[in-house]
């Protein structure tokens, strides 16, 4: 089956997220947790930024064995230097350097001519090369990069020996159509484009960073780009736990194989939150506290005839534990039953339909209804006469 490599940025991208700020000790958990969630990169910080995002990258790279460690370097010696003094312990080094190739990138913020922009760029591939043997070259802004300018500069940079061409969507502006596009495109169009692996990278700020990342693996490219609970700069970046299940649950449109242990995803997602503070939104897919949480009578009375009724993953699937019914106002007799049922108490129809009027009534005046409301309602009906 086709593999797509999954490239997590959750200690980089993510760690840009405002509000977040991740010590080493707290960046080396993680990064064993990724491991085991069987990612095939980590990225783990920007070493040339801080001497602790360098300290983190150096001991993720001692420590973790079965994902590639790399940092990320922008087109420049030093940064590239204080990457490899980082990660050069790995047992496959790589580096994650890139430059802005967007028309108002490389006029407002490099003030370089697009002329300039590929110089430069391939005087760090090829320095990177000198001690790299995976090296990354991204085109920062690329979905609103000139199309034939990028398929020049990466022409140039795997000339100088970039193993993988990210092509980011850094400010999440394109559409699942148009990014797909731009990849069949470069892939169609760019010299040497087999011998090298092409990546997705997609911002969420029009909420279409999953649905782009898996357009561009569609069309070509290799790799994909997240971050896990979807944290990063502004509105995130794809969500890494969204694109594994979803790759596994439509597998008959997406025959490929990701490498992630789906049931590792839960125990990553909540170990991210707790250690970043960051709080995943309740009716987030896959990982918020709703995802698997059916409260309408119809849904309920549906998954307790057949699960697959309103249940499209299984939360065991992610590691998730059993998620009891919730009982609210738009609950029915069936879960309440079956709650009951559950909560050890064998109640006659007339007992049990008493207690389940009780219950709605409480229910109009309480957002949830708690196990030991539940207890009051039924015990009350068990003792009566
Ligand atoms: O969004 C982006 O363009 C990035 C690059 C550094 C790859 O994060
Ligand atoms: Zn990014």
């Amino acid at each position: 089956m086709r593999k797509i490599d999954i490239f997590d940025t959750t200690l980089r991208d993510g760690e840009q997220s405002p509000g977040i700020n991740l010590n080493t000790a707290e960046k080396i958990e993680i990064a064993k947790q990724l491991e085991r969630l069987g990612v095939t990169v980590i990225e783990a910080g920007f070493p040339a930024s801080s001497p602790g995002d360098f300290d983190a990258v150096h001991q993720i790279a001692k420590t973790v064995k079965n994902s590639i460690v790399t940092g990320l370097a922008r087109a420049v010696k030093s940064d590239i230097d204080a990457v490899w003094e980082a990660v050069k312990v790995a047992e496959q080094p790589h580096v994650h350097t890139f430059i802005a190739t967007s028309p108002i990138h490389m006029e407002y913020k490099l003030k370089k001519t697009p002329d300039q922009v590929i110089e430069q760029a391939v005087a760090a591939v090829k320095y990177a090369k000198e001690k790299f043997s995976l090296v990354e070259f991204s085109c920062e802004d690329g979905f609103r990069s000139d199309k034939e300018y990028l398929v020049r500069i990466i022409n140039e940079v795997i000339k100088a020996g970039a193993t993988t061409i990210n092509v980011p969507d850094t400010v999440g502006y394109a559409s699942p159509q148009e990014y797909g596009a731009l990849f069949r495109f470069l892939r169609e169009n760019c010299t040497g484009a087999d011998n090298v692996k092409f990546s997705a990278h997609c911002h969420n700020d029009l909420g279409m960073a999953v649905a782009n990342s898996i357009a561009a693996m569609e069309n070509g490219a290799d790799q994909i780009e997240c971050t896990i609970n979807g944290l990063g700069e502004r509105a995130g970046n794809a969500a890494l736990e969204e694109i594994a299940v979803a790759l596994h649950i439509r597998n008959d449109i997406y025959p490929v194989e990701t490498g992630i242990t789906l049931k590792e995803i839960k125990r990553t997602s909540q170990l991210v939150s707790r250690l970043t503070g960051s709080v995943i939104q309740p009716n987030k897919a896959v990982v918020g506290k709703n995802a698997f949480a059916h409260e309408s009578g119809i849904h309920q009375d549906g998954v307790l005839k057949h699960k697959e009724t309103y249940e499209i993953i299984s939360p065991a699937l992610v590691g998730e534990g059993d998620v009891p019914l919730v009982l609210g106002k738009h609950s029915g007799r069936a879960a309440f039953r079956d709650r009951a049922e559950t909560m050890g108490f064998e109640l006659s129809d007339d007992k049990l339909n008493k207690a389940f009027e009780d219950f709605k009534k409480l229910a109009d005046r309480k957002k949830e209804v708690t196990e030991e409301d539940l207890v009051t309602i039924l015990t009350e009906q068990q003792i009566s006469i």
